[in-house]
């Protein structure tokens, strides 16, 4: 049977239409995915007028698309560019941080999802737990990777010999002559005995277990606990989570900032 009824006037079509298009999100909501803090915190951020969108201050409940809007927070860009992933993995011991192992051991990127392809951001002894950063994003990779931006990195190590001495820990934290040269001064603390807290900003092939054992207290297992300002406790052995927004912005101001050291020479 044909449809007799009229057609509807040409304006009321295309309002139909135009609520089929993408209206975009709430600037709040964009916010808060990106990790700027709860709705309500990202309410405040914009009505204090912190956030502009293509260059104008925006209003509160202000539509955007993240795509092909500009938005900023403190005029600093937000939103990674589209097809970067960003993970941060708890590593377990036994895994490796290679592409590939002829031992037929597991490795690390076959924790996360296979597509896009990533690589890990320096490397962790397969004996060594703990966080490490996986990305398709040479560039970020290449600055933390590199040891003139090196971040600092963080280690717990519990290592045999019972309590290192005074003289010991000073000596970890002034530098020990190790077969490549001497290691750059550290933070070492022994917040209960035999467990150390070393934070370094080199990536020397396992230097923490070489520091250790410079000074006669050999590593008996030692996990990273913090890359920068990245640290998460909650993250158990084998699991995975992207970086939020705001922890890839810090992460990218820690970089910038050892830049920035070590070109006045520290
Ligand atoms: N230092 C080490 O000895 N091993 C690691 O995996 C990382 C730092």
């Amino acid at each position: 049977m044909v449809d007799r009824r009229p057609e509807p006037p040409l304006w009321e079509q295309l309002a139909a239409k135009s609520k089929l298009l993408p209206q975009g999100d709430r600037l709040q909501k964009v916010l808060a995915r990106l990790g700027f803090g709860s709705r309500r915190v990202c309410e405040e951020i914009i009505a204090a007028g912190r956030v502009s969108v293509n260059g104008e201050v925006a209003g509160l409940g202000r539509r955007v698309q993240v795509e092909t809007d500009r938005i900023e927070v403190d005029g600093v860009p937000v939103g990674a560019r589209p097809g970067l992933v960003y993970y941060l993995v708890n590593k377990p011991t036994g895994v490796v941080t290679t592409s590939s192992d002829t031992h037929g051991r597991p490795i690390v990127i076959d924790i996360v999802p296979p597509e896009p392809r990533v690589f890990s951001v320096g490397r962790l002894d397969a004996d060594t737990e703990g966080l490490i950063l996986l990305t398709n994003d040479g560039d970020l990779a290449n600055m933390i990777a590199h040891p003139s931006h090196g971040v600092e990195k963080e280690y717990l190590a519990e290592v045999d010999g019972g309590e290192v001495t005074s003289s010991q820990l000073k000596r970890l934290r002034d530098g020990v002559e190790l077969d490549d040269g001497p290691t750059a001064p550290a933070k070492v603390s022994q917040p209960e005995t035999g467990v150390l807290r070393i934070v370094i900003h080199e990536g020397r092939n396992r230097q923490v277990r070489r520091m250790c054992d410079a000074v006669g207290h050999p590593v008996r297992r030692l996990v990273r606990v913090r890359i920068g300002p990245i640290s998460d406790r909650s993250l158990r052995p084998g699991e995975w989570r992207e970086l939020s927004m705001e922890e890839l912005r810090a992460l990218t101001e820690a970089v910038a900032e050892e830049t920035r050291k070590y070109d006045r020479g520290r």
